[in-house]
């Protein structure tokens, strides 16, 4: 029986690197552990074994709800997310409760938010400085927010949406340290504290949330976004969902929800804007699927080159940059034999760096989706098996329509002096100052002339 390897250190020396430097933390620890090697976690009892062979990722991925939970793995969310939430849910619940969030995410439900997304991020960039720097990261986090908010809520205005929408701008902000990934901080020692200050703000954005749904409950006002679905939703007893349940779900949709994919779209500007032929190429092809100059989101969706684009944005610089599950059985993966209650990690981070799957992997390169497919054990910047993100779909379709609208209707660059390098903001990996860009020209005649129209 075969040991997994590791660094016999203290957690509190491999933790710092971890927390603060993760990219060449774990560069260096998969030099020197090819496939595989173990860490010790502060609130992890057992040490986590960390995949990253994708023959491993596709053993975990395969796991059934019985063989391993990943809401126990995903703890470290729940003073956040609460106990109900889809992230922290396991065995039946867990897919009970997968099975109805996934329908408006989907489908024709996910396509008919095209046009919105894409007027969103017109009225955003009508508002962007010209020939300044200014950190565009802000500003497209605005955006999915604003659409995620009216996939949950079904609501794009009003004074509910204005309020909800500052306090989690609020309480993202505050949740991005690292620290709070570890159990010690995540505890109100006095008002003076970050987390003090951000279990304020949450208990305030609870009473926005629990406001509207005692609303939604007594009026009996129904829409086709997700908090109407999970009103009427019952479970095997005829029960409805509890108001806390309900909260915990909105939450966990508003945070997984918009930040993820606000942060893939700023390390997409990072690279988009680096190569002229790359952005020439894109304009090219909207041009050639019809989809200028009136950025019609089904011709947007057609783009081959965009799509492949996303995929290597996400490749190359994943969100998320790990995923987790405890074994709730001993068994084997990757060739090593583990203990019940260990955590089994996948580094999606690692996988995607690996050169035997992707040649000269630090290199932005596109076309590689074009060439080849990839299997689900080989891309996986959106977790896999039974904890895929559910919002895989809908966040490519929101990267895609935000993206074009971004190439064709402002000239971005990047400003002189303005390398950027990945920092922690929370659970993702973003790029550094809130990527600073510069626009040179907008083209504001195309967005009026679609105001004119709408
Ligand atoms: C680029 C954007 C996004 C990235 C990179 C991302 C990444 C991830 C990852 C890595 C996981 C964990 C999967 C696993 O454990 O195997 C996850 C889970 C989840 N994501 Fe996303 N996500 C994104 C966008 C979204 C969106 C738009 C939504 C919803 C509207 C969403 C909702 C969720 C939920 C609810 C889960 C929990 C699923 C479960 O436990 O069954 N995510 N996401």
């Amino acid at each position: 029986m075969s040991r997994v390897p590791g660094l016999p250190l203290h957690p509190a020396v491999t933790l710092l690197p971890f927390l603060y430097r993760p990219f060449p933390f774990l560069d260096a620890m998969a030099k020197r552990y090819p496939d595989a090697f173990t860490m010790r976690f502060p609130a992890m009892p057992k040490p986590a074994v960390i995949f990253h062979h994708p023959d491993a990722a596709k053993e975990i991925f395969a796991l059934g709800p019985d063989d391993a939970h990943a809401g126990q793995a995903n703890a470290v969310l729940r003073p956040l997310l609460g106990n109900a939430s889809l992230l922290l849910l396991d065995g039946k619940e867990h897919l009970r409760q997968r099975k109805l969030l996934m329908p408006p995410l989907h489908g024709e439900r996910m396509s008919s938010y095209g046009a919105r997304m894409v007027a969103l991020t017109e009225a955003s960039i009508a508002a962007w400085p010209e020939r300044e720097r200014f950190p565009v990261h802000e500003r497209l986090q605005a955006i999915t927010l604003d659409v995620i908010l009216r996939v949950v809520f079904g609501i794009g205005e009003g004074e509910l949406f204005d309020r909800l929408r500052e306090r989690l701008v609020g309480i993202l902000d505050l949740a991005t340290s690292p620290l709070f990934l570890l159990p010690w901080f995540q505890k109100d020692r006095g008002p003076l504290t970050r987390w003090n200050r951000l279990a304020r703000a949450l208990h305030e954005a609870d009473e926005m949330l629990y406001a509207e749904i005692r609303r939604r409950r007594a009026s009996g006002e129904r829409g086709d976004d997700i908090l109407s679905l999970l009103l009427d939703a019952r479970d095997e007893q005829g029960e409805p969902m509890t108001d806390g349940e309900l909260r915990d779900e909105l939450v966990t949709l508003l945070a997984a929800g918009h930040e993820t994919t606000a942060t893939a779209l700023s390390w997409g500007l990072r690279w988009i804007l680096a190569s002229t032929s790359l952005r020439a190429r894109l304009l090219r092809e909207l041009e050639t699927e019809g989809a200028l100059p009136a950025l019609a989101p089904e011709r947007i969706a057609r783009c081959a080159l965009l799509d492949a684009t996303t995929r290597e944005i996400l490749r190359l610089q994943p969100v998320v940059m790990m995923v987790g599950r405890v074994l709730q059985r001993p068994m084997r993966i990757g060739g090593y034999d583990l203990d019940q209650g260990t955590p089994a990690l996948v580094s999606i981070y690692l996988i995607h760096r690996r050169p035997d799957l992707y040649p000269d992997p630090t290199r932005f390169d596109p076309d590689r989706f074009l060439r080849q497919r990839f299997a689900p054990h080989e891309w996986l910047p959106f977790g896999g098996g039974i904890r895929r993100c559910i919002g895989l779909a809908f966040a490519l379709y929101e990267m895609k329509m935000i993206l074009a609208t971004i190439l064709a209707r402002a000239e971005l660059r990047l400003p002189l002096f303005g390398k950027v390098h990945e920092v922690r903001r929370g659970v993702t990996i973003a790029p550094s100052r809130g990527m600073p860009v510069v626009m040179e020209r907008r083209d504001s005649n195309r967005i009026h002339d679609r105001e004119d129209r709408s």
